[in-house]
Formats: C-alpha cells, structure tokens, sequence
C-alpha cells in the first residue's frame, strides 16, 4: 500500500505534526510507504513528489508551516487537471491519498472521490476555525493565542500614551480569532464579519473607556464591515477604523495588523496534540477503505464525516455567542 500526503491552502501551525502521525503509524503499525506531493493540488497535477518516510519525519512536530510545501492552486479550474492528476497518482503506484487542508482544497478532494472515483480523505485544516463539521481545526489555538500576547502588550502601550489600539485581526468570514483572542485580550470592542458594525456605537465605547479612565484596545477581524457602507480604505478595516475613531473622537488612535504572524512559527501544545490525533485517525481511516470522509473533532473524540458534508457550511460566530461577550465591551 502506498499513501500519498498532500497540504494546501495557506499554511497553518500543525501541518508538519499531522503529517508525523500519519507517517508513523503508517509505517510502524500497518507497513505503508508514503510519497509526499509538494505545494498542494500542484503536486499529483505535476507529478512532483518528495520523499516521505520515518526519517523524513524525523524533528518536525514543533516546527511550523508544512515540510510539503503549500498553495491554493485547483486542479478543477486547470484545463486536463484530473486527467492530469489521475495519471500521476497511477505513474506513483498511489492507492490512497490524504489532502489536509481548508474548505478550498477539501472541496477537491470530495470532488475527486465523488465524481472521479480517486481514493481521498480528509483532514481539516484552518486557523480560522470556521469549518463546521469539526469543533475545532489545528492552528487556531495558535493564532489565538499569538494574537492575545499581542493585545497584552498593545494594553500598556495604549495606556502609556492614552491612544485607541486597534488591532486586526485574521478571519474573512468568520470572527472566531477576534472573539476568542479578544475576550482572553480582555479588547473593550470586538468586531466581527458575521455582525455589521455601527461606528457611533464603537466611538461611544471608546469614549466611555477613557472616561473610566483606561485606554481602549478595539480588536477587528479584517472581514469586519461598518453597518453604513464598506470602509472606502484598500489598506484594510483596522487602519479605516483608526482614522475615523480619531476623526470622531478627537482620541489619538493607532493600528497594528497582526498578519500572518498568527499563522507562522511553533503550533501550541493543543495544536500538536490535536494534528497528530488528526493524522492518526486519517490513515487509519485509509486503513479501512474509509474514502470519501474526513476525520473531525467532536467533543474530545475524533470521528469521520462525509467530505462532501464537512465542506458544505461555514462556521460563524452566533449572535448569542457575540451578545455574551458584549458585557465586555465599552
Ligand atoms: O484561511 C486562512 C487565512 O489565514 C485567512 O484568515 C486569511 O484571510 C487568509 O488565509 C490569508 O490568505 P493569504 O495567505 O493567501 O494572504
């Protein structure tokens, strides 16, 4: 039996445990070889692989990014791509792949299985976190936990010079790093894609916040959007939200965009233990002939779900979940 691995999508911290654990147990407990694609979808459309044994494991649970090389190139959009890709796997002697990625690259994967009959499973994969089939992704406990040490250290500059910091934040269309990062940050405004935001109230927070004497820190995730038109800035939301709450409020504000910091570097304890638990279940699931499902965290187990299910819905923040943390804000 030979397993092919692939990662695409934007990298994510965990990545390289999730490919140690299917490695491992692949190898050890059922004699599997392995052949690593390099940079995702691109990879079996090329035919460019990598080796991928024990050895080439070997070090990588603590290190960040992927040792497979990412992208979010389709193979659905290229002209011959699943020809293309069929071939390669065969010329490879592949029996089974694993892709490990966001929606993007899973959406290919339950297509492959689906219509082209390509043995695919699936493991999910974004700091975002805003996969529905899964309680939570690898990576996003990272981020979160990168952007909180961020908004601790804004505190005390904000204080110091009695300046608005507004930080943003990742998260297109889901606020979930706002939210978790901003409620452990302890922000005194949080603001979310899934809930358009009205600017006279966010000025009056931040106006409330110095009256009580402290300085205000405004977390922004970057798909936030004002209930009264988009922010006209290409620069993004948090630099907009700066200028206007200065404009407004005549309190000097400044921006920091944590970027992709929140995705780089070491994943945290929970990450690793999560993406290893995830390559775990995966190749087991290869083991079964499970093809078609990704594995999913539900409570502390992991399961598997249909690929086709699992890439269906967005995960969004609930306005009742938004509305408890509002006690905060102000
Ligand atoms: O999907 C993960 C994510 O980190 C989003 O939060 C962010 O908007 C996007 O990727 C950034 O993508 P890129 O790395 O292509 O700029």
């Amino acid at each position: 039996m030979r397993v092919g691995v692939l990662t695409g999508g934007g990298d994510c911290p965990g990545l390289n445990a999730v490919i140690r654990g299917i490695v491992r147990k692949g190898v050890q407990e059922y004699g599997y070889e392995f052949t690593g694609f390099r940079d995702g979808w691109r990879g079996p459309l090329d035919g460019d692989t990598v080796r991928l044994d024990i050895p080439a494991v070997r070090g990588i649970l603590p290190r960040g990014g992927t040792i497979l090389g990412s992208s979010r190139t389709d193979p659905l959009t290229v002209e011959s791509g699943i020809r293309r890709i069929k071939e390669n796997l065969a010329k490879s002697e592949i029996d089974a792949l694993i892709a490990i990625g966001g929606a993007g690259t899973l959406r290919v994967a339950a297509r492959l299985v689906d219509e082209y009959g390509v043995p695919c499973v699936g493991v999910p994969k974004t700091i975002d976190n805003d996969l529905s089939a899964t309680d939570y992704t690898f990576g996003f406990d990272t981020a979160v936990g990168i952007a909180t040490e961020a908004i601790d250290r804004l505190h005390t500059t904000a204080e110091s010079h009695k300046r608005v910091l507004v930080v943003e934040v990742m998260g297109r269309h889901a606020g979930w790093i706002a939210l978790h990062s901003g409620l452990a940050g302890g922000a005194n405004v949080i603001l979310i894609p899934e809930q358009r935001f009205d600017l006279d109230q966010v000025c009056a927070w931040v106006t409330s916040r110095f009256k009580a004497t402290y300085a205000p820190i405004v977390v922004v995730a970057e798909g936030a959007r004002p209930r009264d038109g988009e922010p006209a800035r290409p620069s993004g939301v948090g630099e907009w939200l700066a200028e206007e709450i200065e404009r407004r409020t005549g309190n000097e504000a400044r921006t920091t965009v944590l970027g992709h910091v929140q995705r780089g570097g070491t994943p945290s304890a929970f990450d690793r233990w999560l993406a290893t638990r995830f390559g775990l279940h995966a190749i087991d699931a290869v083991r079964d002939g499970d093809f078609g499902s990704m594995v999913a965290l539900r409570g502390t187990d992991i399961v598997r779900v249909p690929l086709s299910e699992a890439t269906a819905r967005l995960k969004t923040v609930e306005p009742a979940l938004y509305e408890e943390v509002g006690v905060f804000f102000g």
